[in-house]
């Protein structure tokens, strides 16, 4: 049986659920934030180690203004009511992208970031600002102006992942087959799920069922 130690989602399908509930987008991102909370405690059920979800994307900047001024106020203020939760469940939450955002999130993220860092329950990677080939292209930049090897360890060295196991598991929901810019170094030997639930239908039994086909998946690694 394989191990899960490093899952990664792109919750896709917020928008969707929201208009197909006859509310707004914005009340799809509101229902998605709550799968999101479940998640992390399956995952925590689990004993996974390492829990990497696509927020926010480089390319999501072309959306409506007020859909992205709410996505950013639904997570100042879930991370203001919810760190020190998080800090009482020993979770560690690490934001992976550019973080460049208002001065008072960017504030709120570094003091998550710090007052979480010595957790070691489950580590959470928030992908916000993140864009995969923006990140493989600084890696290369910052190789070449240090005039190191362009080799596999020292691309690594400079991914936001550094330090982290390689996802075993990707799930998209949301019925789209694609990987949307997410981590495409990293997912070079993954397990691939697309699950046709929208995001915030996406509950404990679709997650348990991907994780137990997983976990009997023969894994080769290019061998036979
Ligand atoms: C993709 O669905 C989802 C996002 C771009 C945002 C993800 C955000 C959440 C899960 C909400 C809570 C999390 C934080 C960090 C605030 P989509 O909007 O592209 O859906 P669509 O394909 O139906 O349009």
């Amino acid at each position: 049986m394989n191990p899960v130690n490093h899952v990664a989602i792109i919750m896709d399908g917020n928008g969707r659920w929201g208009i197909r509930h006859k509310k707004s987008r914005n009340a799809g991102h509101k229902a998605g934030l709550k799968s999101v909370e479940d998640i992390i405690k399956i995952s925590i059920d689990y004993n996974i180690k390492f829990l990497t979800l696509f927020a926010f994307s480089t390319e999501n900047w072309k959306r409506p203004k007020k859909e992205i001024n709410y996505l950013f106020k639904l997570l100042e203020s879930y991370l203001i009511t919810k760190i020190s939760e998080f800090h009482k469940q020993n979770i560690k939450l690490k934001i992976i992208g550019k973080k460049k955002f208002s001065k008072k999130l960017n504030l709120l993220l570094n003091s998550a970031e710090k007052k979480t860092s010595k957790n070691s329950k489950i580590q959470i990677n928030l992908a916000l600002n993140y864009g995969s080939k923006f990140e493989l292209v600084n890696a290369v930049k910052k190789i070449v102006k240090n005039n190191y090897k362009i080799n596999e360890k020292n691309i690594e060295k400079y991914l936001y992942t550094k330090n982290l196991p390689d996802p075993d598991i990707l799930i998209r929901t949301g019925n789209t087959k694609r990987l949307s810019n997410f981590l495409l170094w990293q997912l070079a030997y993954t397990e691939i799920f697309f699950e046709k639930k929208l995001w915030p239908d996406f509950n404990r039994e679709d997650y348990s069922k991907i994780i137990n086909r997983f976990k009997k998946i023969k894994r080769n690694y290019g061998n036979v």
